[in-house]
């Protein structure tokens, strides 16, 4: 099953981290391995500090006594690691689906390298069947709407369990922009939507990871682009 790819991904990660390293920790199930077993390293004497991309990740690096700083203490972090929902051969991603796009991208922006862990589910050859997450200002909403339907993308709102709109861990609201496997150029894409008033930010990551980690059952592949 995929927990035992997403584990071994997170366990190849763990490799990459030395004593006393800065680290960016990720969002979402895969990432959640990651920290499970860094916090296992802590234990045995490994010293780091991390910053995590998202109040859920930072909640459980401090129940396993992962030690936490922020961008206004550590701005340049020696590694990030992340999971993503889907990748393409050039190492294009779309994250985003757990609601962390945000911080992930700052966080990843400040680290001088980006490992993705991810199991085989997450490779595609062109993105778009995971629908893109766009953060946004809740004013801007039907602009944005608007601009998303004319490039081809179905386009909702996220909500959150109770029916209300899904508030990022920044107070921003999300758009799903789902536009099938047809995203064939994601750097012209993420160029554009960045250009428009109200975009907070998009969940496309172009040129930014170094690597992907990838577990298959108990076979990992590293594949660099
Ligand atoms: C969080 O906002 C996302 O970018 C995650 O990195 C992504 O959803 C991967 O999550 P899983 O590891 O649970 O698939």
């Amino acid at each position: 099953m995929s927990e035992k790819a997403k584990r071994v991904a997170a366990a190849a990660a763990v490799e990459l981290v030395e004593d006393g390293m800065t680290l960016g920790i990720g969002t979402g199930s895969t990432a959640e391995y990651f920290i499970e077993l860094l916090g296992q390293k802590v234990h045995a004497g490994l010293s780091v500090s991390g910053i995590a991309t998202s109040d859920r990740s930072a909640a459980l690096c401090r129940r396993l006594g992962i030690s936490l700083t922020t961008l206004d203490d550590t701005p340049v972090l020696d590694l990030a690691v992340d999971g993503t929902d889907e990748f393409d051969g050039a190492l294009n991603l779309i994250k985003g689906g757990g609601g962390a796009l945000l911080r992930e991208k700052i966080v990843a922006g400040a680290a001088k390298r980006f490992v993705i862990i991810a199991d085989g589910s997450k490779q595609v050859d062109v993105l778009g069947a995971f629908p893109l997450p766009v953060e946004i200002i809740p004013m801007a909403r039907q602009p944005i709407v608007q601009r998303l339907t004319d490039l081809g993308a179905a386009v909702t709102l996220r909500l959150d369990a109770e029916g209300a709109p899904f508030r990022t861990d920044e107070g921003h609201w999300i758009l799903d922009g789902d536009f099938g496997p047809t995203i064939s150029e994601p750097a012209r894409l993420a160029g554009d939507i960045s250009t428009w008033p109200g975009v907070v930010e998009h969940g496309l990551f172009c040129g930014m990871a170094e690597r992907i980690l990838m577990g298959s059952g108990d076979q990992l592949t590293i594949i660099t682009g």
